[in-house]
């Protein structure tokens, strides 16, 4: 499973690398006017964004499946882990913030694949972008709502 996880990171940045190297050479002068409309800051934010994430996952690992950050480690004892990770009000402020550029980088990603893969007509094109939002609003909410419930008591 981790060589799939890893295996897909690799790809994806490979991919997205490739991606900005294509754009750049189809159009190598910038645009004079960045059309705001058009251009949504999910969109704009994409390269930031997917470095935060970056960040947030190697900062993650070591919390959660090294234990190098984490106050009382307990190798195989995910529950444990996760209530004393969350527990410790700074760092499940650094989670929830995290969600922010997760969710826009979630938002666009998903908007842009289904494009990719064709789901780009007047039939579909009103669903794509509320769709995007719902899955991503899910997504951030709902790794949000982990550490919220273990600093407000719910979980413990
Ligand atoms: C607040 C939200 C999140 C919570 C509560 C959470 C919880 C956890 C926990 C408890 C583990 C350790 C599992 C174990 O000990 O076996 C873990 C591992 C991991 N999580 Fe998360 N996670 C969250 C968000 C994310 C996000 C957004 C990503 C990716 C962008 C992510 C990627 C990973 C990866 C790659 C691992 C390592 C899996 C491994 O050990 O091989 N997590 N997570």
């Amino acid at each position: 499973m981790r060589l799939v996880l890893l295996a897909a990171l690799v790809v994806h940045v490979w991919a997205a690398l490739r991606l900005a190297r294509l754009s750049r050479q189809a159009r190598p002068v910038s645009y004079d006017k960045q059309e705001s409309l058009v251009f949504s800051y999910a969109s704009r934010t994409m390269f930031w964004g997917g470095i935060i994430v970056g960040i947030f996952v190697v900062y993650h690992l070591l919390h959660f499946t090294w234990g190098t950050v984490h106050p009382d480690f307990r190798y195989g004892a995910v529950y444990y882990n996760l209530i004393v990770g969350f527990q410790v009000p700074l760092v499940s402020a650094f989670y929830i913030l995290a969600m922010i550029p997760l969710g826009l980088h979630m938002y666009h990603g998903l908007w842009s694949s289904l494009q990719t893969l064709g789901a780009n007509s007047p039939q579909y094109n009103r669903y794509r972008r509320p769709f995007a939002a719902a899955v991503a609003l899910a997504v951030a909410v709902g790794n949000a709502s982990i550490p919220v419930a273990v600093l407000t008591g719910i979980l413990s």
